[in-house]
Order: structure tokens, then sequence, then C-alpha cells
């Protein structure tokens, strides 16, 4: 089954150019719950299928060259979900990381962070702090986890430090840009990503890198991140790569018409 699922990768992967895969894909892994329902299974099942996913596409970003995966593991707003909810996603998220350790620090994967880690509970915060550590060598994919993230906070979190740093004199007001503000992100080390997956079919960004995806290419896909795999990630690919990027300019052919 696994050959059979290899080589139609193989086989997907003739759609796209491996020389122009996007540096950094951001997925909203949305849909876990309806795909359990869907099922008659209970929603955290659902969550436990989409960590199957996961690992199956970080593995496969790495094999085709992508440098930084930002999947949306846990948003400011998860926290009004039942607390048997939270409880199960918290203990995937640490089971996650401690048994794919080894394999991710073998094929030179590092492991960041967005988000603000401070709510979560001393083990799933040990688990994660000793993955980010073992790992921060690594030149691989950049892996970032965002977890208790959520694009607003983020903002009012770099408002909140750049004024903090014009009191103490070390920035000048009239002096701040786009790139400063970037610089207070937690995203200061990474490109923007290029291409944003998000899977169910649902048409939101759900406060997730308001700032980062101001160009990204979007691609919805009807799938629920469960059923989210090699295949569909190559399409998302596909598209992306068969669509005009102008960042508020227009075609050079135009341009050059005129
Ligand atoms: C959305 O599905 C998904 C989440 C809220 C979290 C994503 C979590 C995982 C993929 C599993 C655990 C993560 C890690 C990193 C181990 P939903 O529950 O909102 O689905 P629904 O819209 O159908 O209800």
């Amino acid at each position: 089954m696994q050959n059979r699922e290899n080589s139609m990768s193989e086989n997907a992967l003739r759609n796209i150019d491996l020389n122009k895969v996007p540096k950094h894909i951001a997925i909203i892994m949305d849909g876990n719950g309806r795909w359990a329902q869907m099922r008659g299974m209970p929603r955290t099942m659902g969550h436990r299928a989409g960590v199957e996913a996961l690992k199956r596409i970080v593995k496969f970003c790495h094999k085709i060259g992508v440098k930084y995966l930002t999947v949306y593991a846990f948003s400011t707003e998860n926290w009004k979900r039942p607390q048997s909810e939270i409880g199960i996603l918290m203990s995937l998220l640490k089971e996650y990381v401690r048994k794919q350790l080894d394999e991710l620090h073998t094929n030179n994967v590092r492991i960041e962070i967005l988000g603000d880690l401070s709510p979560l509970s001393a083990d799933v915060k040990e688990a994660i702090y000793y993955a980010c550590e073992r790992t921060k060598n690594n030149s691989g994919l950049v892996f970032n986890l965002a977890l208790n993230y959520g694009g607003r906070a983020e903002l009012v979190n770099a408002v909140k430090q750049i004024v903090d740093d014009v009191q103490k004199g070390k920035l000048i007001c009239s002096e701040i840009t786009e790139n400063t503000l970037e610089k207070y992100l937690f995203t200061k080390n990474c490109p923007d990503p290029e291409l944003l997956i998000r899977t169910s079919g649902e048409m939101r960004l759900s406060n997730f890198l308001l700032w980062q995806v101001a160009y990204s290419e979007i691609v919805v896909v009807p799938e629920c991140w469960p059923d989210f795999n090699e295949n569909s990630l190559v399409e998302a690919v596909r598209i992306f790569q068969n669509r005009e990027r102008r960042f508020g300019g227009i075609k050079k052919v135009e341009q050059t018409n005129d």
C-alpha cells in the first residue's frame, strides 16, 4: 500500500517543476472534526488521523526541497473548545514531538515555534523546548509549529515591543518601516510564505499569519486534513506554479508593450 502511494506521488511529481517549488508553504490543517464525524467517529479520532497526515506531509516537504513549512496546530481561539478536546490536542502534540523527534533530527529538520507557549502545561512545554533545542543547529527544512498562535496577537505583541524599544531609545519612531515590524514577529527569521494551503474547503484565514500572507497564493482544497496527502500537496504546488504573481504590479509583457 505504502509502495503504491509512493509511486503515485512519484508520478504526480512529474506535474510540477521541482526547481520552482515554493520556498515556504503554510498550511491551515482544517477539517479533522468533520472527517471523523463523517465516519461516525469522535472528533478526536480526526485529530489522530490529522497527526498521521502531518507526518507524511513533513517528510514529503523535506523530499521535494521546501525550505520552510508552517502549520497551524493550535490557535489562540482554539481554547474555546471543550476542555476534553484541548486535552487530546495537547497530548497528541506532546506525543508527536517526542515520537517524531529522532526522525526529524536525522532528516536535518529544525523545529521552531510560532506563538506564546506560556499557557501550555509544563510537560508539553518541556517536550517542545527539548525538540527545539535538539534541532536548533539543523540546516534542512525549518518546520514551524504555530501553537497558541494568532495573527492579531502576534501584531499586538510586536507593537508593544516596538513601543518599548522606542521608549528605551533603541528605535526612532520616524524610522520604523515594514522591515522593522517584521523583525518583531514570530516569523522574523523566515521569508513570507509563497503558498498558503487550507484544507476542507473553507475560505478563511482564521487569524493565521495575517501580516505574512499579504502576497501569498492561497489554494483551498476540498479534502479534510486527514485525507490530505502527497498527491494533494503536489496538486497545490501545480496550481501555485500556474498562477501569475504580480505583487500589485502588472504583467511583464504589458510593461514592454507600452
Ligand atoms: C482543525 O480541525 C485542526 C485543528 C484545530 C488542529 C490541527 C491539529 C492536528 C493536525 C493534530 C495535532 C497536531 C499536532 C501538531 C500534533 P477542526 O477540528 O477545526 O475540524 P472541523 O473544522 O471539521 O471541526
